[in-house]
């Protein structure tokens, strides 16, 4: 039977010998390019140091003017902000510090008069403690809402042992006395997980998602979504699991189903698109939640390549390793999403590139250069594009991140180092991707007109918008200039990926190829000039952008030295 199929293909003309992947199919949500928006931290307008959805508004032109398609901003639903945002108290509200309903709206309209779409984080692994849903679960165990919960009754013993990402004591059980039972939060006591066995809390989820898709919005990034599935058995994990926790905590159960039901029910319905937070533990898992056929959801985001720098640096071959193996396992089937920072981040430039300022400009744009790039859909932390650093602050009356503060809580109360601690935080705590947008050299960096929530990054006077619009080589307008590459280019989308050079433990070097079309890329991730090996001519390429400004230095990469070439 194989054999008769594979004769029978021997004898097809060539161009289907030779047909396109299966994800090779034009969507919107493929060429899109997504700017992700830190509403906390992006702009004030009423000067109470919180940005707000009337400060977005008040820069879409700005946000135009980048040529991005897509916006994804983090929540913006009612919530005592445990969790900035992320504990949410009401999913048909907007929170008060942000504005209003009427706010939104508005909001919404101004992006689409500028053909930006706009993508809605949708938190549903867990809501906040004071959603109504929870107060009511929590009021009894004969609630009607008991079951959207996750309950232990503290008769039968403590539950077995439950890792909590946010808690001080790491422990995912919080015992309420009101009913003498623990309820299951994986991420803080404030953000109790919703039981997802529960029919009623699905309905109750896609109805919400169902309030904001008939709004208009283009998509939902689920946060989480990969641990909202358990065994509601609550079975005990081997002593030390919480080391590897995804292992045992994510694309349990019928997660798929869940999914597949939520692609019925809502998705399907609408033009929307989705990614899920989380690709499981290895590309099996990934497939499975991306696959076109199976009709769940369009891309995941995968954390291997988010995760490589620690504080003593990473190996440039480490990472091309990780890239290269993703793109491959998605060569075919299924569609990836590309990104090197975000909210849970600390910024891009400090942990891939170099923030000392020889290089700091011309290693964010080289990072730029490569999320502009590669095949997969680019999501773009807002910041990045002035080459915004990392704030490090150095006391811990500075950070406001719950994971953060909750940490240092634990490591006190364990006698761990204080010290070490801070130094960690100052290289990879979250809030150094969230001080305030720094728009100009005036106060608070043109941010707010009050005290900001969290500090703004001294560096604002030299690195802000304003400086940056005015030079053409800056880190802002680059990312323009990369934006319409992409944009006019969709060899830079669709293209199959090759890596070059695959040993040079300083240079990525790759191309991407569609129809004839061929482009070559060059990056020097290092501060060291590093020659590049490929039998390629470059004599005969066409430079089409550098990050120096003065044309590329040919085999030779000058110190994180960026070129985009096409090749005949
Ligand atoms: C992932 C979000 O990106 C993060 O900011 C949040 O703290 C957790 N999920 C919990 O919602």
């Amino acid at each position: 039977m194989r054999i008769a199929a594979m004769l029978l293909l021997l004898s097809l003309p060539g161009s289907l010998t030779h047909a396109q992947p299966a994800n090779a199919d034009r969507k919107w949500w493929k060429e899109a390019i997504v700017y992700q928006i830190y509403p906390r931290s992006f702009k004030d307008s009423d000067g109470d140091g919180i940005g707000d959805l009337k400060g977005i508004i008040s820069k879409l032109d700005y946000i135009k003017s980048l040529g991005v398609t897509a916006v994804w901003l983090n929540p913006i639903y009612s919530s005592p902000n445990d969790d900035n945002g992320y504990d949410v108290s009401d999913y048909r509200n907007i929170m008060k510090d942000f504005g209003t309903m009427e706010d939104f709206d508005q909001l919404l309209k101004g992006l689409h008069a500028r053909d930006i779409r706009l993508i809605m984080d949708l938190v549903v692994n867990h809501s906040s403690d004071e959603h109504e849903w929870f107060r009511q679960s929590r009021s009894s165990r004969s609630s009607p809402y008991r079951n959207y919960y996750h309950w232990w009754n503290a008769g039968n013993g403590k539950p077995p042992y439950r890792y909590s990402l946010f808690d001080v004591n790491h422990d995912a059980w919080c015992y309420d006395s009101l009913t003498d039972a623990y309820y299951l939060h994986y991420f803080s006591r404030k953000q109790p997980d919703l039981n997802w066995e529960n029919p009623q809390v699905r309905r109750e989820v896609y109805d919400i998602m169902r309030f904001w898709a008939d709004k208009g919005i283009d998509g939902f990034r689920l946060d989480a979504f990969q641990f909202v599935a358990k065994d509601t058995t609550f079975p005990a994990f081997p002593t030390g699991f919480e080391k590897n926790f995804t292992r045992y905590y994510a694309m349990q159960g019928n997660l798929h189903g869940y999914l597949q039901e939520m692609n019925k029910e809502v998705l399907s319905r609408y033009d929307v698109m989705s990614v899920a937070e989380g690709a499981g533990n290895n590309f099996e898992d990934a497939h499975n939640l991306v696959d076109a056929g199976r009709k769940e959801l369009n891309m995941a985001y995968a954390f291997d390549g988010v995760d490589i720098p620690k504080a003593n640096g990473y190996s440039v071959l480490h990472l091309k390793e990780v890239f290269s193996r993703w793109d491959s396992a998605f060569a075919q089937d299924g569609w990836l999403s590309i990104f090197l920072a975000n909210h849970d981040q600390a910024r891009m430039v400090s942990r891939f590139g170099n923030d000392k300022p020889p290089y700091r400009a011309l290693s964010s744009k080289m990072l730029s250069t490569f999320i502009l790039t590669m095949r997969g859909t680019p999501y773009y932390y807002n910041g990045d594009e002035l080459g915004m650093t990392n704030a490090g602050f150095s006391k811990i009356e500075d950070y406001r991140d719950v994971q953060t503060l909750n940490e240092y809580r634990h490591k006190k109360t364990s006698g761990d180092s204080l010290e070490q601690f801070i130094k960690t935080a100052q290289f990879s705590a979250r809030d150094n991707g969230r001080t305030p947008f720094q728009w100009d050299a005036g106060g608070q960096a043109g941010f707010t007109t009050g005290t900001p929530w969290v500090k703004v990054n001294p560096n604002y006077t030299t690195i802000n918008a304003a400086i940056q619009e005015k030079e053409p080589n800056s880190c802002l307008n680059f990312f323009r200039q990369l934006v319409q590459l992409r944009k006019n280019n969709p060899v830079l989308v669709y293209g199959s990926y090759r890596l070059l050079d695959k040993d040079n433990p300083y240079v990525y070097a790759y191309t991407r190829t569609l129809e004839g079309k061929k482009m070559l890329i060059l990056l020097n991730f290092t501060a060291q000039a590093s020659t590049v090996h490929t039998d390629i001519a470059l004599g005969k390429a066409t430079m089409l952008l550098d990050n120096y400004g003065t044309g590329p230095g040919g085999n030779v990469l000058r110190p994180y030295e960026a070129v985009i070439y096409a090749l005949p």
